[in-house]
């Protein structure tokens, strides 16, 4: 069913126990198997925080990223690395339901065949957390991205601008984030508040106003931002 819902919170805290409970929801809807996608950022840390506390049944669950950077798992900008940290590791979930990109050559397409086989060739996913840059990014789609039309691949190379730390990157294509059945996107602190206006309004010059996914999408804002990377 096709929703969109836009919340917005006083504090990252509260944002975080949102997300949490949907995520909770969708999982105990669902029976069997239940593939997600984590994004990179700061923004979830509050998320991994409750989720990680949740007695939830995480061995159906598989996790891929909606993005990552193109560096070693145990560099600080991988959002792998990151999730492992803050939530995979505080879980009791089977290491093959971890998911992260193998950051050599051909990443992109490795991950998509990774993909596309863990959704019995469908590429849709069940869940997709996703964050929010200033620009109207959200996973790796940048302004300009040839990913957001592309068509046939689940999974794309793509480059962050000049200044990012890790510019290559790996990102889930618009076209395979439209196809989940829930997506919520997360953005906090006022530098957000104006970007994430216009992706309410669907503002097509971000990529962050070309989310329409097939189920629900929920849009939510927390006033105060917390950066924790
Ligand atoms: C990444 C993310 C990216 C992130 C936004 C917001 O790899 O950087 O996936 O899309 O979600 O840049 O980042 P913050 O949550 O740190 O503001």
């Amino acid at each position: 069913m096709k929703r969109r819902v836009v919340r917005r919170f006083k504090t990252g805290a509260a944002m975080a126990e949102y997300a949490a409970g949907l995520f909770k929801k969708a999982l105990l809807g669902k029976p069997g198997k239940f593939t997600a996608a984590l994004s990179g950022g700061g923004t979830p840390a509050g998320l991994f925080k409750v989720l990680s506390a949740l007695p939830l049944p995480w061995r159906r669950v598989v996790f891929f990223m909606a993005d990552e950077r193109l560096a070693p798992l145990s560099s600080p900008e991988s959002n792998f690395g990151t999730a492992r940290a803050r939530l995979f590791s505080k879980i009791k979930i089977p290491r093959p339901n971890l998911r992260p990109v193998n950051p050599g050559p051909g990443a992109a397409a490795a991950y998509a065949r990774e993909l596309l086989k863990e959704t019995a060739g469908s590429g849709r996913l069940d869940f997709i957390f996703l964050g929010l840059g200033e620009d109207g990014h959200t996973a790796s789609l940048f302004p300009g991205s040839p990913a957001l039309k592309e068509d046939k691949k689940p999974v794309c190379a793509a480059l962050a601008p000049h200044g990012a730390k890790v510019r290559r990157r790996v990102t889930l294509s618009l076209k395979t984030i439209n196809k989940a059945s829930t997506v919520v996107l997360m953005a906090a602190g006022p530098a957000k508040k104006k970007i994430f206006e216009r992706a309410l309004l669907r503002d097509k010059t971000i990529p962050a106003g070309l989310l329409n996914p097939r189920g629900e999408i929920y849009f939510l804002f927390s006033e105060k931002s917390r950066s924790l990377r």
